[in-house]
């Protein structure tokens, strides 16, 4: 893939692109499994005639929604779009016709399409005439597709691990409590991220402690995540939230194979309750988070994954490197207190090279708290 030159990249063409990529987050919730996709559409003399993004898995794409705006004064113009245009025929049929067709002179792609039938668009645009330019990366732009080109190279779905701490890292007390260390206008944001997202994963730690419901509340919902629960002994009681409202809310809990300790008559009872009871690793070894994660992909279709765990769960993610990206708030509250619960435990660190590396992608000030965003800058956790 020729990549153009970073001085090369007229300032214009980054900046539609970065508008396409913005456009794109429009389907963030509607779109998935299918890639969130932007389009910006120019006339000949530059000027923008047409914009759209994909607003709905088995709508139409991003590309045909900008050229229907943009008619006629598409002609002789140039597409930018966040994803390199589907070459084949899925629900719909192929956007490199429709751009053709169109008569775009020139496409400012994204990112490639990995996928082994959508992909090979850029060439066939090439092959009938068209202009093709490749974007540097830039994480804005890059972003909207990366839980798609995660899950297609890897089987797994992309992991957010959101948590809320003190400014020392503590994300509870001693005791257990952390209702609330965040303001409600960042907890009104991870209700709204609930709504977006496949599921929502947790451990039995925090099961027990806070007895959450872990749905989206005062929102407008765009898909309902299933809530996934790592429990090895399968000890989730049975009036537990997410127990009682398995019949409504889908749950999933995952914990050890065999029947021993009682773990076969609990796995029936969450079952016979609506449970979605995975077996999964062998008692005494930790549950593997790789396969758990697979698993979803494979049962439940599940793209986008946020994990509202505690310490355990989360930094066994991160020893796995299983994690894309983290949103940290930071609450304006210091505990210094040894005993309070760590945001994520069980690494031994010795040199400082040894910590895992992030890359920090955005901060916002939401009600006191600061909200920090960043990317897993990690070959195994795939493209950001
Ligand atoms: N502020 C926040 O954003 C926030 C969010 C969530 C939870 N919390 C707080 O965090 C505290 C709970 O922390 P926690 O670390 O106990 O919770 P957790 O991470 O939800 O659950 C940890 C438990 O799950 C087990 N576990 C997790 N992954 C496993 C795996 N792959 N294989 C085997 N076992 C696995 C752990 O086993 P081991 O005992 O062997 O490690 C431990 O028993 C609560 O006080 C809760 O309020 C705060």
């Amino acid at each position: 893939m020729a990549n153009l030159d970073p001085a090369s990249i007229p300032p214009a063409d980054v900046a539609h692109l970065r508008t396409a990529a913005r456009l794109a987050w429009r389907g963030h919730g509607r779109a998935e499994p299918n890639p969130l996709v932007g389009c910006v559409v120019t006339d000949a003399e530059g000027r923008r005639v047409g914009w759209g993004f994909h607003a709905r898995c088995g709508g139409p794409h991003a590309e045909v929604n900008a050229l229907v705006r943009a008619g006629n004064a598409a002609r002789g113009g140039t597409a930018y779009v966040t994803l390199e245009p589907c070459a084949h025929t899925g629900r719909t049929p192929p956007c490199v016709d429709a751009l053709l067709r169109a008569g775009i002179r020139r496409v400012v792609i994204g990112r490639a399409d990995p996928h082994p039938r959508g992909g090979g668009g850029a060439e066939k645009l090439r092959a009938a005439g068209v202009e093709i330019a490749w974007a540097t990366p830039d994480s804005l732009v890059l972003a909207p597709a990366a839980a798609f080109v995660h899950r297609l190279r890897t089987g797994r779905p992309f992991v957010t691990a959101k948590w809320a701490q003190t400014i020392d890292g503590r994300i509870a007390t001693a005791a257990g409590v952390s209702n609330w260390i965040s303001s409600e206008r960042s907890r009104r944001l991870v209700h709204r991220a609930r709504g977006r997202v496949d599921a929502i994963l947790t451990g039995i730690g925090t099961v027990l402690t806070d007895d959450p419901q872990l749905t989206a509340r005062g929102v407008r919902v765009r898909r309902v995540a299933r809530r996934v629960v790592i429990d090895p002994q399968f000890r989730t009681p049975m009036d537990a939230q997410l127990v009682v409202t398995a019949t409504q809310t889908p749950t999933t809990i995952i914990g050890w194979a065999g029947d021993g300790g009682g773990r076969g008559e609990r796995r029936v009872a969450l079952a016979a309750a609506g449970v979605d009871v995975i077996p999964l690793g062998e008692p005494g070894e930790d549950v593997p988070l790789d396969t758990a994660l697979r698993l979803l992909v494979e049962r439940h279709d599940v793209t986008k994954v946020l994990v509202e765990g505690g310490a355990g769960l989360v930094g066994r993610l991160f020893d796995a490197d299983l994690v894309n990206a983290a949103w940290v708030f930071v609450a304006p509250r210091l505990f210094a207190d040894d005993d309070a619960v760590p945001c994520a435990r069980g690494r031994r660190v010795v040199k400082l090279a040894e910590g895992i590396p992030l890359r920090l992608n955005g901060h916002h000030v939401r009600g006191g708290d600061v909200l920090l965003r960043y990317s897993v800058a990690s070959a195994a956790a795939g493209p950001s």
